[in-house]
């Protein structure tokens, strides 16, 4: 089993460039399969996320090869629709095949997905979407056999802007006849990169970024060598980072227009922060203080994803911190852990309260989902003495590396292996 092992206390300084986004590759490695030949995708991060993702596509058939920094994606070998369950399972993401799979075959068949505990994830909405586009389903021992023969454009309302199922019908709608609407679609960055890469391939998708998508069917879609926009999680999660160790850094790489929540936070806790294009730089006060009050939102509210890491940063800031979870239920699975080291956090339902301590101490805890973990390290990294931080697995879901990333910017922080 690996752990990280972090003695706090050093203020990061220096300069790292960002990796393209593991929720805009996901579903781009996702969308490849509606090509009819080979799909590059560039600088494609090192993520056990990614992998399975390109397990799950190698299974249907496709080639796939890791070509230095790049993924790429053969489809011409592509005869499979059934998307094998024990990968599903390891992997939420995996149920973004449902849509271009349909696209493809016109039939899926696939599994109630996997991914990190933190909330009952159910998948309503992405069947809701693509029902009103002609399929029907049945469900048989825990896996759903879609059918798509009767597949034409449709219009969908979405009671709540789901980022997957938003993503689900645009690629399912991409290559059926006929012209589909979705509204109240998701508005994430995440959304408008993958419009941008499937008219890349020859789609014809517009409005996304927007409450309205329309996607105009085309009879078929053209290999293509794309580059996905840079992680904001990542990135948001290194800033805080800094933040936290009272330390100054540059990303490179960085869109901070995607980050503007969170930056908008940060300035509040004392931090000074420009940015250029392309690049973020941050300075941290000698102190954090509390930036009151935070609620996750669907974008552009602030993000679920970096809740945590906001969560590690006002445990040791000046005044007291309310934050309201309202997109995932189970995502404060960590207050105890953080209390654990010294914090002193208290928590009602959906909303912690935290009371900021001059300084956390360092103890044995563990990840409990990607996130979380992330969060786990920000506090060690301020925190006195040493901690441990176990199943880093979960960590390496989504951050290519983040002990050598940190390590780059002057933490002391190693990976080591327990093999009792
Ligand atoms: C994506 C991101 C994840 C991020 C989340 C919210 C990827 C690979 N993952 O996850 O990192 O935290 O967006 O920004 O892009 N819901 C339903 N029914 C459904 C679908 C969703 O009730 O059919 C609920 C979920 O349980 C959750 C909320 O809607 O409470 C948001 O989920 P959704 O936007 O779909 O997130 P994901 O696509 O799973």
């Amino acid at each position: 089993m690996e752990f990280f092992e972090v003695r706090g206390g050093k203020p990061l300084a220096g300069a790292i460039a960002i990796h393209s986004a593991k929720n805009a590759v996901l579903p781009i490695m996702a969308a490849s399969i509606l090509a009819d030949s080979q799909v590059t995708i560039m600088d494609c991060p090192r993520i056990a996320d990614a992998d399975n993702m390109l397990d799950i596509v190698r299974t249907l058939g496709c080639r796939t090869q890791r070509i230095g920094e790049d993924a790429v994606i053969d489809t011409a070998g592509m005869q499979d629709w059934v998307m094998p369950e024990t990968l599903a399972k390891k992997l939420r993401s995996s149920i973004f095949m449902m849509g271009p799979i349909l696209g493809r075959f016109r039939k899926a068949t696939v599994s109630h997905p996997g991914g990190c505990e933190i909330g009952m994830r159910p998948i309503d909405l992405h069947l809701k979407g693509l029902a009103a586009m002609g399929v029907t389903f049945q469900e048989e021992g825990g896996q759903i056999h879609c059918d798509g023969s009767g597949m034409r454009g449709g219009e969908i309302h979405f009671d709540y802007p789901s980022v997957g199922a938003t993503e689900n019908v645009m690629m399912a709608a991409a290559l059926t006849p006929g012209t589909t609407w979705i509204h109240n679609a998701a508005r994430e960055p995440e959304i408008v990169d993958l419009q941008r890469f499937m008219n890349a391939m020859g789609a014809r998708v517009s409005g996304a970024g927007t409450h309205s998508i329309h996607i105009v069917g085309v009879k078929k879609l053209h290999g293509v060598c794309y580059r996905p926009i840079p992680d904001r999680i990542v990135a948001g999660t290194l800033l805080a980072a800094a933040a936290v160790t009272g330390g100054a850094i540059t990303l490179d790489n960085a869109h901070a227009p995607d980050l503007v929540a969170v930056i908008s936070k940060l300035r509040d806790m004392g931090c000074e922060i420009r940015h250029s294009l392309s690049t973020i730089e941050l300075r941290a006060p000698g102190r954090l203080r509390s930036f009151g009050q935070l609620q996750t939102l669907p974008y552009p509210g602030f993000p679920t994803d970096m809740q945590v890491q906001m969560l590690a940063l006002s445990a040791t800031a000046v005044g007291t911190t309310v934050i309201t979870e309202n997109v995932f239920e189970n995502r404060f699975a960590h207050a105890g852990d953080f209390n654990r080291m010294g914090a002193d956090i208290v928590l009602h339902d959906r909303t912690v309260v935290i009371r900021g301590v001059d300084r956390l101490h360092g103890a044995r805890v563990a990840a409990r989902d990607l996130r979380g973990g992330a969060g786990l390290v920000l506090a060690a990294l301020s925190a006195e003495g040493t901690t441990i931080v176990e199943e880093v697995q979960l960590i390496d879901r989504g951050y290519a590396s983040l002990e050598r990333m940190l390590a780059g910017l002057g933490a002391d922080i190693r990976r080591l292996c327990d093999t009792a």
